[in-house]
């Protein structure tokens, strides 16, 4: 048998530690070995919960099948693994750090491994290969555990990586979420409420899952009914908690979008967070049954009127040290264009998708800022974030052409999601009014011509409250 063992201290709480490290879906964020993880008994992880786990072991990637034979949270985990060569007792004790020695969790991990039917010789050439991944798993734990880094504010050399464009779009690669090194997200977030639009597919799908696993109620928007409840469903078995709730709207169309904030108000005595996802960028110009271009109407009309409507409800539900958040997704496609807002229908000018879809969420980005300023004495934050480039069936479909060539660079829809996720949780230490990649406030304007200014943004708004009809209350 080879016995590895390793310890380290987080200073995180112990449940925050127990509830990451027990989990086993989390592996490929912590293991470089696990290529996946996935957990294949539904309900909340406990004693009994198996996850089906994908290993590489030098050129060959083997299958392992692991079951939690021990459960006492948050003191200790046992996980057993079996896969075709090899049988592996996985132990993990969590003890408090006392308070004197600034608190937090050492954690003790141990692993037996046994090889099946192999001799001595086996185990020797093994047991070096299996120290050092060993070592590199727990540097990578210790690394998701690690403190929060301090929120950062803008910085020069940051800005300077935007403005030069080039460097600034490195960032929205996979590879430019992977050199962030971002801790992993462990708040409890079972007393929250998070409204998600655009649940069914991509980015908002994973961002739902995410929210969902964290504890909290999270309502899937969506316009597919059938798609919504089999994902309720979906994540009532992966989450292990049924406060999941469904609500159809289309929202290219105004009275839906109206009629859904009704009734959320209706249902949810609380709303934490809003996170306006769902968008799309479309080839051709076409209008919705209400007489507005479809681009504009759900990416930017869709979010305005919706927030404005829930406005009361995530006043209600903010407070000074937890405000309640809202999260507009846009995209890095807004450094591009300028905003016109004298033909935000595109009525005159011949038809742009991309254009289209960019100022859209230019809009939003503006919006976004002015809405954080004015809402900032009712405990409501209000952010823009944009995603990276990220592997969805929205890319493949609207930019094929991109999906092939960019396809080695696109980000995961996880990690396209964590700065949503992480936005939506944030308290008070983070401010509003910012537009992130990566939990990193960034520039909004690098092209000259491209900044929105006051009475732009005045006249935008003006004209959105024409469609829109909605007051704050
Ligand atoms: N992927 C990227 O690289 C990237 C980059 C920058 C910004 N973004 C932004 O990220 C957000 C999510 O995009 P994604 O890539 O995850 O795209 P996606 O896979 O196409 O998901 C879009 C979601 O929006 C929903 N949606 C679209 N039109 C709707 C409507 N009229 N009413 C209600 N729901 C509607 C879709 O519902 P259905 O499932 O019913 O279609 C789907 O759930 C978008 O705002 C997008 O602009 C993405």
């Amino acid at each position: 048998m080879i016995r590895l063992q390793e310890t380290l201290t987080s200073p995180r709480s112990p449940s925050e530690c127990f509830r990451y490290a027990a989990d086993f879906r989390q592996l490929t964020g912590w293991d470089p070995t696990a290529v996946r993880a996935t957990k294949t008994t539904p309900g909340p992880v406990g004693l009994g919960t198996v996850f089906e786990i994908a290993v590489r072991f030098g050129p060959r990637v083997l299958p392992m099948r692991y079951e939690v034979t021990g459960w006492r949270p948050p003191h200790q985990v046992v996980l057993r693994g079996e896969g075709e060569t090899v049988i592996a007792t996985d132990t993990i004790r969590f003890s408090p750090r006392p308070a004197r020695d600034g608190g937090g969790t050492d954690l003790v991990y141990t692993a037996d491994l046994e090889l099946k039917g192999g001799g001595a010789w086996l185990d020797r050439v093994v047991r070096p290969i299996a120290v050092i991944n060993g070592r590199r798993a727990i540097n990578g734990l210790r690394r998701q555990l690690a403190a929060e880094p301090p929120v950062v504010t803008r910085s020069w050399s940051r800005d300077l990586a935007d403005r030069l464009l080039l460097p600034g779009a490195a960032k929205f690669t996979r590879q430019g979420f992977a050199h962030a090194r971002l801790p992993a997200i462990t708040t409890d977030a079972s007393d929250r409420t998070i409204v998600v639009t655009g649940a069914t597919s991509g980015i908002g799908l994973s961002a739902a899952t995410t929210l969902a696993r964290l504890g909290a109620r999270v309502v899937l928007v969506g316009r597919d009914g059938a798609k919504l409840q089999a994902l309720r469903d979906t994540l009532i078995a992966d989450a292990g908690h049924d406060r999941i709730a469904v609500q159809i709207a289309d929202l290219a169309l105004q009275s839906e979008v109206r009629a859904l904030a009704a009734r959320l108000i209706a249902s949810e005595p609380r709303i934490d967070a809003l996170i306006n996802n769902a968008g799309a960028l479309y080839g051709e110009r076409a209008l919705t049954a209400e007489g507005r271009e479809r681009s504009v109407a759900i990416n930017l009309l869709a979010p305005y009127t919706l927030t404005r409507a829930l406005l009361p409800r995530l006043t209600a539900s903010g407070t000074a040290t937890q405000p309640a958040r809202v999260v507009n997704v846009s995209s890095g496609g807004q450094y591009l264009q300028a905003l016109d807002v004298d033909d935000l229908d595109y009525a005159k000018a011949p038809y742009d998708g991309t254009k289209a879809y960019a100022q859209a969420k230019r809009a939003l980005v503006a919006l976004s800022r002015q809405w954080n300023d004015d809402w900032q004495a009712r405990h409501v934050r209000v952010d823009a974030m944009h995603p990276g480039w990220v592997d969805t069936p929205g890319v493949e479909t609207s930019l094929p052409g991109f999906h092939r060539t960019m396809r080695r660079f696109l980000r995961t829809p996880e990690q396209g999601a964590d700065s949503i996720v992480w936005l939506a949780l944030a308290d008070a230490a983070v401010p509003g009014g910012q537009f992130w990649l990566d939990r990193q406030p960034h520039v909004t304007d690098v092209i000259p011509g491209t900044v929105v200014h006051r009475n732009t943004l005045k006249m935008l708004a003006e004209r959105l409250d024409s469609v829109s009809e909605t007051g704050i209350a």
